[in-house]
């Protein structure tokens, strides 16, 4: 590997190292995105995609340490080739250009597009958006759409920040993933979901692009977790009120 770890095989070539550092599996998540990642009152990073992370650690029996990191550095795969991690957990869309980038695992969540909007915005569809500011969070997939779409956008590095920019009236509505867009409406005074979009978004786990040892060990993981009834477990605790 590139940090010198490789372990030489029988006919003498450099083997891939299924971790970047033996015991460790390190996991890229950018915080906060709750419920899939967010820091509890006492300053720790829960949330669905740490329960998903702490398993397959234990599946490879390695101790779990989560990295935060950038989006950003997350979805192009920059973060991965880095060794910044050895996954990436973010509830991150499966998308065409990401896979050129990176390893994606078989999906664990669907997990449409949706517009949440503020109450005193009276947004009642995506056509009322007309002359309204959007905020997104910068190269996501809410970001491709509201754009594409030709809405008047404002970006965020950050998913909070934009939560706030949407509570304090710096943007009318919010284009994201639905599941972290109905959490946030429920936590909402202010803000109030108005419509899913249906883009067929799945979300996917990565690895390196060489790295096809570890994705095969966390797909057998995730179909161990769905097959037990872990994973319905653990949807029903995170996204249901
Ligand atoms: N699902 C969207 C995407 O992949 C947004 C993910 C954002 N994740 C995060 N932890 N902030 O583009």
């Amino acid at each position: 590997t590139a940090c010198g770890g490789g372990e030489e095989n029988e006919s003498g070539e450099e083997e891939q190292q299924m971790l970047n550092n033996a015991g460790t599996l390190q996991v890229c998540s950018d915080v906060p995105y709750p419920p899939f990642e967010y820091y509890d009152g006492d300053g720790n990073v829960v949330g669905f995609d740490i329960d998903i992370a702490e398993a397959l650690a234990e599946s490879v029996d390695a101790e779990l340490e989560i990295v935060q990191t950038g989006f950003e550095g997350i979805q192009s795969g920059v973060a991965l080739d880095s060794n910044t991690c050895d996954l990436a957990i973010s509830g991150m869309t499966i998308t065409e250009a990401r896979a050129g980038n990176m390893l994606f695992s078989e999906p664990y969540l669907d997990d449409n597009l949706g517009l949440l909007a503020a109450t005193d915005a009276e947004v009642a569809s995506l056509e009322d958006l007309d002359g309204l500011t959007v905020g997104v969070q910068s190269e996501t997939t809410g970001a491709t759409y509201a754009e594409e779409a030709g809405y008047e956008v404002r970006e965020y590095t950050d998913s909070g920040l934009l939560i706030q920019g949407l509570e304090s009236g710096q943007v009318d509505a919010a284009i994201g993933n639905i599941s972290i867009l109905g959490y946030q409406a429920g936590e909402s005074d202010t803000a109030e979901f108005i419509e899913e979009i249906d883009t067929g978004e799945q979300l996917g786990i990565a690895a390196q692009s060489d790295n096809a040892e570890l994705i095969d060990a966390v797909n057998e993981a995730l179909a161990e977790l769905e097959s037990s009834g872990e994973m319905q477990e653990l949807e029903d605790s995170w996204f249901r009120e």
